[in-house]
């Protein structure tokens, strides 16, 4: 049975299409408090698969209840499907005295789950912080889908560490060249980007990267190909996070558009992870 976590329901039910199992009833409550009350009280299975991204600390309590929920209603087996892996970016203790914040809460989570599977996670070397089986999902190729047609592509990532991403997008929308600029955070918002050598002039340019949280690095590499010349600039992202003023900025630089997955179910979550994911669950 498919369980859904509040942020993720419209991915678990396509999840659930594709794999023609069925959906549990889910019930997200909240106490005047404040607090989160997830329960299933119609569950009736062996094995639950729970699907919920973590991009807030509410969506986090929310599974841990879904797991101990449909534990409680006579569940062996739990596998856990995390599409956006919130916190995998605090993956170090950065100053002393600071948490390992992706190693807590896989901590958590790894409690009451016996497999978990995520998608695209930013580090892959979050997985090693849980203490159960971790598969990991690569969506990126499904933002090719979307794309119209392109005039000379160029597949752009922000800095070296996103590469990849941009050569499986390239991959699947089968022709196209790759590059990548380089990057230096300042901090949280501040984010200053340098143009490589890559010949982006008159070219349409699709900037990819595995999150756009402040949409910092995404307006800051668009200025760029803006003042450059590029033709057309579209932005792919696997987790379309859009935080604080993240739209605004990225309309602010001229985007065309912004193409992302259902990880982080938003109005620009123009395609589903859930076909890549039934893959990998029913391998
Ligand atoms: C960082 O290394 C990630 O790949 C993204 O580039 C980053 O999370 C984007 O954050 P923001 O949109 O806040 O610049």
């Amino acid at each position: 049975m498919l369980v859904p976590g509040a942020s993720s329901q419209a991915l678990a039910a396509a999840l659930a299409a594709e794999l023609g199992e069925s959906l549990a009833a889910v019930e997200y409550d909240r106490f005047p408090d404040g607090e989160t009350l997830a329960a299933v009280p119609d569950f009736d299975a062996d094995a639950a698969t729970i699907v919920a991204s973590t991009a807030s600390n509410d969506a986090y309590v929310e599974l841990l209840q879904l797991q101990d929920a449909v534990r409680e209603a006579g569940a062996s087996e739990v596998t856990t499907v995390i599409p956006y892996m919130g916190y995998a970016r605090q993956d170090k203790a950065f100053e002393a005295g600071h948490p390992i914040s992706a190693r807590a809460v896989a901590r958590a989570v790894s409690t009451t789950a016996d497999r978990v599977v995520l998608v695209n996670p930013h580090e892959d070397a979050v997985s090693e912080f849980f203490d159960v089986p971790v598969d990991i999902v690569d969506a990126a190729g499904r933002l090719a889908e979307p794309l119209p047609a392109l005039d000379d592509p160029l597949f752009l990532s922000p800095d070296s560490g996103a590469i990849g991403i941009a050569e499986t997008v390239r991959d699947a929308y089968g022709e196209g060249e790759t590059d990548y600029f380089e990057k230096v955070r300042h901090s949280g918002t501040d984010v200053e980007i340098t143009p490589s050598d890559a010949d982006f002039e008159g070219r349409d340019v699709v900037i990819t990267d595995d999150i756009i949280a402040t949409g910092s690095t995404m307006s800051e590499a668009v200025a760029v190909l803006a003042d450059g010349g590029a033709k057309r600039v579209f932005c792919a992202t696997v987790h379309p996070l859009l935080a604080r003023n993240a739209r605004t900025k990225l309309a602010r630089a001229g985007i065309e558009r912004v193409v992302g997955t259902d990880t982080i179910e938003r109005d620009v979550s123009e395609v589903s992870v859930a076909p890549v994911l039934a893959d990998e669950l029913e391998r």
